[in-house]
């Protein structure tokens, strides 16, 4: 391995490139390599100078263009033929991204690393979505999970916790378990009528945003498709008033009629 070499593994944000931080857009603007998957927006790809390499790993659930371990492999031999390796990631490395998995890998192999936080999708598209997370009197906290279930394995979540009215629930990864989601936290006792929202390709040109409740979410977010993320709480009701990037951007929404999805 070259002394000098380094692997960055830096994330980039959910898609709208004035979200990556300066030390994400320098990285990208002096690396030898840049490796990135599907979540890494086109926008943050022009930010690459020509002339660099970029592999692209992408992966779809259920899918995967690149098994991990030959992304592993990747990075490995990357990491012993060029200076400066850097490996993009949506949102944060951290959160659902697997970035601690290659740098426990890099680690484990005397390569040197560093990485670069980003802004993940729970906080970026629900601001773009005019959602916060926490409201004093909506919820006094936010809760993060995995929608997604290992391949055969059912979902599991501790659903008691979860349905919480006083805190807010983000789900990644949670589009083809929507049904499941939504049937367990009602049952686990989540009023039906409790507001939800979905968004999908926040931060976007493309961001679709759907406004409705848990017991609607299933039927009314049926055309959308990944990624989504959703959010379910009281914090919800304030999206309508603090539309502000849909209105600026002129973008469709998809906002159900608060009487009809909220009551009906
Ligand atoms: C493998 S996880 C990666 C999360 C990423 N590391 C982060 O911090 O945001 C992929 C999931 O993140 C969510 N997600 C990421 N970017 C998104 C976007 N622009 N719009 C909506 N959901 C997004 C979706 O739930 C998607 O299925």
């Amino acid at each position: 391995m070259s002394q000098t070499s380094k692997v960055y593994l830096v994330g980039t944000g959910p898609g709208d490139p004035d979200l990556l931080t300066v030390k994400a857009l320098r990285l990208i603007q002096t690396a030898d390599v840049v490796i990135y998957d599907r979540l890494v927006s086109d926008a943050i790809l022009e930010q690459i100078p020509t002339g660099v390499s970029k592999i692209y790993v992408g992966k779809k659930t259920g899918n995967h263009t690149l098994p991990q371990e030959e992304i592993n492999h990747l990075l490995l031999n990357l990491a012993e033929s060029k200076r400066t390796v850097v490996r993009l990631k949506g949102g944060d490395p951290f959160i659902f991204g697997r970035g601690s998995e290659e740098a426990l890998l890099l680690a484990q192999n005397n390569i040197k690393f560093e990485i670069v936080p980003g802004i993940t999708a729970a906080s970026a598209c629900t601001t773009y979505a005019g959602i916060p997370l926490t409201h004093r009197g909506l919820a006094q906290g936010v809760q993060i999970v995995t929608g997604h279930s290992q391949a055969d394995k059912p979902l599991e979540l501790d659903w008691e916790v979860l349905a919480d009215a006083n805190k807010t629930v983000v789900i990644y990864m949670g589009f083809a378990n929507r049904e499941l989601i939504s049937r367990k936290l009602i049952e686990a006792g989540l009023d039906k009528n409790t507001p939800a929202a979905a968004i999908q390709n926040g931060t976007t040109a493309q961001q679709t945003r759907v406004i409705t409740t848990l017991g609607k979410l299933t039927e009314d977010t049926s055309m959308l498709q990944a990624p989504v993320i959703f959010v379910i709480g009281k914090v919800v009701t304030l999206a309508e008033q603090l539309d502000w990037f849909e209105i600026e951007n002129a973008v469709e929404s998809d906002f159900i009629d608060d009487e009809k999805s909220l009551h009906g």
